[in-house]
């Protein structure tokens, strides 16, 4: 795989949590234009992902293309004006016979595909699971991907491989030497805490995912990354809820895909996904997701490492009440021993910043009172003092 693509998580948008099947050039253009004049190009969001049900047939020697009816102009003029805006152009196939909706998946025409999508400019291809056969005949998971990836290579053009293997066969010991990241979890359902069954298959809301990610955090760093699914930013029906959904992304390090229409974003959901202090905290040169340091079934205070020797530190309220938290800095150090990272916290003191605002909010020489509303998450940067 080409190693340098993701060297901190990616950015962008992709089409499935909010119009699922229903996609046509028209919209896609209209998002990109969007993304663009919104300010959420510039503030790292580039690569602009069509999920599912683009697809039409293979034509005659077998090449894929896209319907005619949904992408009229074709999938290279789509491609090329996503370039022409400063963006990228991502993809969606499935290592079956057919994608999770039924089109014409990739298993045996992966080498072709990814030649077809190098055609079209594609510079990232996410790569699902659905259709990959059943008890014996099931598809190795390894020999799926690493074919993909094999194929990538051999098209000549360099493209992200976003591994979308739910978690059953644990992507996360095995997805860094094929692509640049992987699924943790089933789909992301646009809800704080549930959980839906269908069949013997499982969507998680907002909370049922994070609490997946805590055993997980020493397999995601630069190159290769735990991907907890798209956000549903924009989506859940209490800002306080896509406040805090977006900062813990942030703080898992996670790749930052929206979910939402963009079109129509509402002001203060482009304001959470384009602060550039939150942001940063997602993009730290260091790629370190945040421990869970401290927990009571209300809140939680969660911490990441960043670089310079600053921490991102999260206070998390799950509950329907106003939660008031008090973090003694000198009771339970904060530091952080996996992968043998540097735990000199001890010796030091920070001054804080809101993360939210940019405010400077006293230091960790007294202990700090947090009052965060329901669902919500205050967001600080500590950085050292001299
Ligand atoms: C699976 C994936 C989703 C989405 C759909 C499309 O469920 O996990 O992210 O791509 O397929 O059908």
């Amino acid at each position: 795989k080409a190693p340098d693509l993701a060297l901190t998580p990616p950015m962008g948008w992709n089409s499935w949590n909010h119009y699922g099947c229903n996609i046509d050039e028209t919209l896609i253009k209209r998002t990109a234009d969007a993304i663009v004049s919104n300010g959420l190009r510039d503030a790292g969001y580039v690569y602009v992902t069509l999920d599912d049900c683009w697809h039409g047939a293979r034509d005659a020697h077998g090449d894929i293309q896209p319907d005619p009816q949904r992408f009229p102009s074709g999938l290279k003029a789509l491609g090329d004006y996503l370039h022409q805006r400063g963006l990228k152009f991502g993809i969606y196939s499935d290592a079956g016979e057919k994608t999770c909706g039924g089109k014409p998946g990739s298993q045996g025409h992966e080498f072709q595909d990814a030649a077809q999508y190098a055609r079209w400019g594609v510079d990232y291809v996410k790569y699902d699971w659905c259709n990959t056969g059943e008890g014996e005949a099931k598809r190795n998971p390894l020999e799926a991907y690493a074919t993909m990836s094999k194929a990538i290579a051999a098209s000549g053009r360099p493209m992200i491989l976003s591994i979308c293997e739910w978690g059953e066969n644990k992507p996360w010991l095995w997805g860094k030497q094929y692509g640049h990241l992987w699924r943790t979890t089933g789909d992301i359902t646009n809800c704080w805490d549930c959980e839906l069954g269908h069949g013997n298959w499982l969507s998680h809301g907002i909370l049922p995912i994070l609490d997946m990610q805590v055993p997980l955090r020493a397999y995601s760093g630069p190159g290769g990354w735990n991907d907890p699914d798209m956000m549903e930013v924009g989506n859940l029906p209490l800002l306080a809820e896509n406040r805090s959904h977006f900062a813990m992304w942030a703080m898992l390090s996670a790749p930052l895909i929206m979910g939402t229409d963009v079109p129509d974003m509402k002001p203060e959901i482009a304001a959470i996904l384009t602060n550039p202090r939150i942001v940063a905290i997602d993009q730290d040169p260091l790629g370190i997701p945040a421990l869970r340091w401290r927990a009571t079934p209300a809140t939680e205070v969660w911490a990441k490492p960043m670089a310079g020797e600053r921490w991102a530190i999260a206070v998390l309220n799950r509950s329907d009440e106003p939660r008031e938290v008090a973090i003694d800095w000198t009771h339970g150090e904060l530091r952080d021993d996996a992968k043998g990272r540097d735990p000199a916290f001890a010796t030091r003191t920070y001054a804080l910043t809101d993360a939210w605002t940019g405010a400077s909010a006293g230091t960790t020489v007294n202990t700090k009172l947090v009052t965060v509303g329901p669902h919500d998450t205050a967001v600080f940067t500590l950085t050292p003092n001299k």
